[in-house]
């Protein structure tokens, strides 16, 4: 079978008496709580995926692999992986340190014997890595906002493998893999790595591949972090299990790889190749644009269609698996089959549907053309993914103290249960403020957390398909822009600015609290000793001294029925 990258396979795992001895370490060391991305890292370092790794890398590797996609010692290898920890957390450590990482409840994943510590040039990073740094690349936006600031380097002694709850069937590590291979006297075995659903292009592909390479297929795909915005894998999964059926009997089957993936284009491709290696894959298919993001500001795609396969081809000869250029095929309406480009003859234009445009017609709960699915796979897709004017939604109203949000909340939450068909929770600021925040203050670090906590609270109405109406003052634009983040990686986010200006409210002066704030009773009040920014791109502006309420609210239900969330009429 396929030697693993640099050499063997990597287990980190202890076990014994050592187990017993780290375990009881792990009691008195600082521990630091791994975030997501971190825990899929840590899975993949332990269970010798990233092979030759043996932990975080140290400094020197950092900044070779970074300039030049190799460790210190010249093995390839593409992506940098450390530990991000925060200036706190690390101000307390020293180097050869032994710290404890644990999972989100506690559990101890592993002890890490800290061999470097620094603060990273990130941007160096993300032009070196994806190539460049902008941040509607989501590599890049995660590395440059939502990365810690230290990266720690060092070694690694695995106590807990993290735990999964889901399709146990498909979780083979490289070693319960290759063994599987082994036991089934496969030695022709060819990846396939995917974040999308598979449809009839894909299958005919990988059929070509596997009966000119005489071997079996895994769909190997990434089940950790992909792009946000992609179809969980949950329905992907499903989705798969219809595929299988497609491809000869005992020749294809499901493994899953939990991959915090970056989407670097043709570095993660290479990435992608090696790990295959180590999981003991003879083959390995690197597609078009393999691992891009899509477009970048300018609509143009971030890495050249091409440009994953040249570079992991040109670099097969210090691989030990063999790289399959995926071919591009469209469909061909006149003859009824998919070609290659090669094969299409002078005025036949190919069809074909990217990623993108198909979850559009999902959303827009449009037909999915018969050529390029299959029926079983559209049914599910559509199970899971029920059109816009079904999804969920968060309606975030933002403004002044009585500018109108809480009647023009109101005012819109009966409306919407008038029309029906939709389950609506009202987050007003007040009530919010005494149900869910009654410990806060008006701080900027307080008003920050309460909006954060009802940006969660609305993730998750929005997440399982119910309307969130929220309306608190919300006066810094960063927070609201966390919020956007955190709805629109589950539903539609529409903000609306309620813009009534700052006279007329005061002059409303509902509460009185305008009146105290003038006569110092009340400190830190917006609009009066404390900042509103105004949002710059709101979907809607209304200013209620211009409409009367039921005006004000039809213009919200125009703008709903515009983005196409709401299916009926008014
Ligand atoms: S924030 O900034 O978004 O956290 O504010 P929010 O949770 O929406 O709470 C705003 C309501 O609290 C009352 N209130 C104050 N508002 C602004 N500044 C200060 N210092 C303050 N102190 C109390 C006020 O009634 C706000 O209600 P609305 O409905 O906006 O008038």
């Amino acid at each position: 079978m396929t030697n693993a990258h640099g050499g063997s396979l990597i287990k980190l795992y202890a076990d014994g008496d050592q187990l017993l001895a780290e375990k009881e370490k792990a009691q008195s060391n600082v521990s630091w709580d791994l975030t997501a991305r971190q825990m899929f890292d840590i899975e993949l370092l332990l269970n010798g995926a990233f092979s030759p790794l043996t932990g975080y890398l140290s400094q020197t590797d950092y900044d070779s692999v970074v300039t030049s996609m190799r460790l210190d010692n010249g093995i390839l290898w593409p992506i940098p992986i450390n530990l991000d920890v925060s200036e706190t957390f690390a101000a307390e450590l020293t180097k050869g340190d032994e710290i404890t990482l644990r999972d989100p409840e506690g559990v101890v994943i592993a002890n890490l014997t800290v061999i470097d510590m620094w603060a990273p040039d990130k941007k160096l990073e993300a032009e070196q890595v994806f190539g460049t740094t902008d941040t509607t690349h989501p590599g890049v936006s995660k590395l440059l906002n939502d990365t810690n600031a230290v990266y720690l380097g060092g070694t690694l002694v695995g106590v807990t493998p993290p735990l999964h709850y889901d399709f146990g069937q498909y979780r083979r590590d490289p070693h319960e893999l290759r063994a599987h291979f082994k036991k089934q006297g496969l030695n022709k075995v060819i990846a396939f790595q995917t974040r999308n659903p598979i449809h009839k292009a894909h299958v005919i592909m990988m059929k070509r591949l596997m009966a000119k390479h005489q071997a079996n297929l895994v769909i190997h795909t990434a089940v950790g972090l992909t792009k946000p915005g992609d179809i969980d894998h949950f329905c992907r999964v499903r989705c798969y299990e219809k595929i299988v059926d497609k491809f000869p009997a005992g020749s294809a089957e499901i493994s899953f790889l939990p991959l915090a993936m970056r989407m670097a284009g043709p570095r993660e491709a290479l990435w992608h190749a090696i790990i295959r290696q180590n999981y003991g894959f003879s083959h390995f298919i690197v597609g078009r644009d393999h691992a891009g993001p899509g477009r970048n500001n300018h609509g143009g795609l971030f890495y050249g269609a091409t440009d994953a396969q040249e570079l992991v081809s040109s670099l097969e000869s210090e691989l030990n698996i063999q790289i399959l250029k995926a071919p591009f095929l469209r469909y061909v309406e006149g003859r009824g089959e998919f070609c290659e480009e090669h094969e299409l003859m002078s005025g036949e234009a190919g069809l074909y549907l990217s990623g993108g445009e198909l979850k559009q017609l999902l959303i827009d709960g449009a037909e999915i053309p018969s050529w390029f699915s299959f029926p079983e796979v559209i049914e599910e897709l559509n199970r899971t993914l029920p059109p816009r004017s079904k999804q969920g939604f968060t309606l975030f109203f933002t403004g002044l103290s009585g500018s109108g949000k809480s009647t023009l909340a109101n005012g819109v939450m009966v409306k919407l249960r008038e029309m029906g068909g939709r389950q609506v929770s009202l987050l007003d600021g007040d009530v919010v403020r005494k149900n869910l925040s009654s410990e806060l203050t008006f701080s900027k670090e307080h008003r920050n957390l309460n909006i954060e906590r009802i940006g969660y609270v609305a993730s998750e109405i929005t997440k399982n398909g119910g309307v969130a109406v929220c309306a608190p003052i919300a006066p810094f634009a960063a927070t609201r822009q966390t919020v956007r983040r955190m709805i629109e990686s589950v539903g539609a986010y529409i903000e609306v600015h309620v813009s009534t200006p700052i006279e007329v409210c005061e002059a409303r002066d509902r509460k009185g609290f305008y009146a105290m704030a003038r006569a110092g009773k009340i400190k830190g009040f917006t609009g009066i000793d404390s900042p509103y920014e105004e949002p710059e791109n709101p979907q809607l502006r209304i200013d209620t001294s211009q409409h009367d309420m039921s005006e004000a609210v039809d213009l919200v239900i125009d703008e709903l029925i515009r983005n196409g969330l709401l299916g009926e009429s008014k």
